[in-house]
């Protein structure tokens, strides 16, 4: 998408503040894994809250693509979804459309290279093709699956099944991503899987395999999975979004006058830095984390009440930013409004998302008034002068553009997000949402 031809939103100081109760949209990340989940499993299995966006859409044409029935029910509240088996997902006529979703274009490899003699092409938009996939090849070679990606690491690329090996894998990066491909397609193997993460990060798959019957462990900075015939599921139910919450958070946090409550939010340790950083820096939400290190297999979900106030600059170094990885470019925004300097390291992998979030974030605020510097690996604001406002481009990423929203809500003279419809790939509601938070 580009970012000129796009529609421009405006988002104008909101003197009133934010205010009221909302249910935020279904997790995405756990979405995905549903229906992969569902996809991979003998017998059917119910989703309930599914999230409907533009990303999750992708991930249901892929697993029909693959052969399983995905069927709506009860108004479309509950999906019921007809799986394929561990070993027995079809070859499509075509390439599979992963769209703008890493997470699919991550994952679903671990299944597709346990199909033993069929090949799976996957592509996706223009963002997608910029977004290396060598992170999942190389572990899937070495299990003895072929890829062939363009340029040896881009797609769309093509998945060619086999017998697969288990593997002990080194994780050059901490990414939720790539060590739920390694234990997907652990599962089908004799010896199982395991990966030593250089960082704890977020662990919905783990927790779901657990609950599928798969034998998973943790030791230390290594997890790993045990040979299954077949994952047995009957029903997941998704909890709302921390992610999709984070932006509403940050702007009741920034907006005075503002009191917002936020029901049925996924509060996963490994998903949750985002709230730890807003408490060290002195935000006011209340909420029933859970504990740090927790490992089992439930999600566990609470409310979150969250109240204006000031803030103090935090510094959020390589260990934290897999637990906080998405809502970093909120740091930066309320890195701008606390006193004192806010610093990001370790977070290269920014530069790696659905765009370049250091360069946009850095830029698209310096924009806005930001007294803002980045690194290779991060950023730094030197905060206490607000933001006066202006327009931002998104480049078609969905986080950006709620990012400038939130901004322009903050900011003395608003702000113009060019290509707000980009939110529609995690949270098409956002705008309304919002507007109903402030009265409008
Ligand atoms: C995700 C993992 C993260 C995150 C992405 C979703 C997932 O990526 O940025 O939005 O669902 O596993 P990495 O773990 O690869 O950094």
């Amino acid at each position: 998408m580009s970012a000129a031809t796009s529609p421009v939103a405006r988002f104008d100081p909101a003197p009133g503040g934010l205010r009221g109760t909302l249910r935020v949209p279904a997790d995405k990340s756990l979405s995905h894994r549903a229906a992969l989940f569902a996809a991979m499993a003998s017998e059917p299995v119910r989703v309930r809250n599914y999230l409907d966006a533009a990303d999750t859409r992708s991930t249901l044409g892929a697993v029909r693509a693959l052969g399983a029935l995905v069927e709506r029910r009860g108004g479309g509240e509950e999906l019921v979804i007809r799986g394929c088996g561990l070993r027995h997902a079809q070859e499509p006529d075509g390439p599979i459309d992963v769209g703008n979703a890493g997470t699919l274009m991550r994952l679903l490899p671990g299944w597709l290279a346990a199909q033993a003699g069929r090949s799976f092409t996957l592509d996706g938009d223009d963002s997608i093709r910029r977004r290396p996939v060598d992170r999942v090849a190389e572990p899937l070679r070495l299990m003895g699956a072929r890829i062939d990606a363009r340029e040896g690491r881009l797609p769309p690329f093509t998945v060619h099944g086999a017998d697969l090996v288990g593997i002990e894998y080194a994780m050059p990066v901490a990414s939720g991503q790539v060590k739920s491909c390694v234990l997907l397609a652990g599962i089908t193997t004799a010896a199982g899987a395991s990966v030593v993460e250089p960082a704890p990060s977020r662990d919905h798959t783990e927790r779901l395999l657990a609950r599928a019957g798969a034998p998973v462990w943790r030791e230390g900075a290594r997890v790993g999975v045990g040979h299954v015939d077949e994952l047995e599921l009957e029903a997941i139910d998704v909890p709302g979004d921390l992610s999709s919450a984070a932006f509403l958070i940050a702007a009741a946090v920034l907006v005075p006058r503002s009191r917002i409550v936020l029901e049925d939010v996924n509060v996963n340790w490994t998903r949750a830095g985002f709230l730890r950083i807003l408490e060290r820096m002195g935000a006011i939400v209340v909420g029933d984390l859970e504990e740090q290190g927790a490992f089992g297999p439930l999600e566990p979900v609470s409310e979150l009440d969250v109240a204006h106030g000031s803030l103090a600059g935090t510094v959020v170094e390589a260990a934290e930013v897999p637990l906080a990885i998405d809502e970093l470019p909120l740091v930066a925004l309320l890195g701008c409004f606390a006193e004192g300097e806010t610093v990001v390291r370790g977070a290269g992998e920014l530069r790696l998302k659905e765009s370049d979030r250091i360069s946009a974030v850095v830029e698209g605020l310096r924009g806005l008034g930001a007294e803002i510097e980045a690194f290779a690996d991060g950023f730094a604001v030197q905060g206490g002068g607000g933001l006066r406002g202006g327009r931002i481009a998104t480049y078609g990423d969905h986080r950006l553009a709620m990012l400038g929203a939130v901004a322009g809500l903050a900011s003395r003279e608003g702000v113009e997000v060019e290509g707000m419809d980009a939110a529609a790939v995690s949270y098409p509601r956002f705008t309304a949402d919002l507007a109903a938070l402030l009265g409008r």
